[in-house]
């Protein structure tokens, strides 16, 4: 039987090229998402990731008709952007909310099953701007390094039960999230990236396929960047 992995927010951007690329790959792909239509082959339950309840629901059902989840991408993340003395608390707690709290909500339901089957990848999308700071994303930055110490402390507690958890820190992607920056601010940040060029979604699924691999099963607590040299592993 082919491993099932789970991707959430699998109807556009970054998460829906890696719900591709494991089809492509030969997986059973089911996403949890809030909206819009998910790639071909891919099976979908519709969820919010800040309600719990909605999240293992979504869960139990994908499940139910595709056995358990063995690889679960954590992929689905909000930027709401401003500068740190201007930002609301409700700005900042959305963020946390969606990007901290509504993985950990997924990461928790999916090592239930991976604890029962002694097999898992744990695969949080975080960014480089977790590791180097960026003006005007105090919260976006705070809920991706923290994703960090998600992976560090899940490999150390359930390390030793054939799971493994891992982040992949991508750089500027073209996506609709960085469609939303002015024409000027992505030249500047074009410009100080060493491969001169904002990476493609594809480039992030094939890190994310790599992490999920059985050859992959002795990495964990790491954090793999696919970033066209902008962080340099920071
Ligand atoms: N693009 C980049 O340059 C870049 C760089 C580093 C890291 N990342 C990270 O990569 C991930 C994907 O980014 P992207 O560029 O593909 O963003 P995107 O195009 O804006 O897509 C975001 C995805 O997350 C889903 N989502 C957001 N809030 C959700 C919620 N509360 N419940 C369920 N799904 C929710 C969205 O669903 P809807 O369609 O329903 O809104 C959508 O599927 C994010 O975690 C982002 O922080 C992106």
């Amino acid at each position: 039987m082919t491993r099932h992995v789970l991707v959430t927010g699998a109807n556009r951007g970054i998460g829906r090229s890696i719900a591709a690329a494991f089809v492509e790959a030969g997986y059973t792909v089911s996403s949890i998402h809030r909206s819009g239509e998910l790639p071909a082959g891919v099976h979908g339950a519709i969820a919010d990731i800040t309600d719990t309840a909605a999240v293992n629901a979504a869960f139990d059902a994908l499940e139910a008709e595709h056995g358990r989840v063995e690889i679960l991408v954590a992929n689905a993340g909000i930027t709401k952007d401003g500068l740190l003395m201007r930002m609301s608390d409700e700005d900042f707690e959305t963020v946390l909310d969606v990007n901290l709290a509504g993985t950990f909500r997924c990461v928790r339901r999916a090592t239930n099953s991976m604890l029962r089957q002694r097999f898992g990848r744990i695969i949080l999308v975080g960014s480089v701007v977790g590791l180097m700071g960026n003006p005007g994303q105090v919260n976006y930055s705070a809920s991706k390094s923290a994703l960090v110490g998600m992976a560090r402390s899940i490999t150390r507690e359930v390390g030793g039960r054939g799971i493994t958890a891992n982040v992949i820190a991508p750089g500027f992607i073209t996506t609709d999230m960085t469609d939303e920056l002015p024409e000027d601010t992505k030249k500047q940040y074009e410009a100080s990236i060493p491969a001169k060029r904002f990476g493609a979604a594809d480039e992030v699924a094939a890190a994310a396929v790599y992490l999920a691999s059985d050859a992959a099963g002795y990495v964990s607590g790491a954090v793999l960047p696919v970033d066209g040299g902008l962080g340099m592993g920071h």
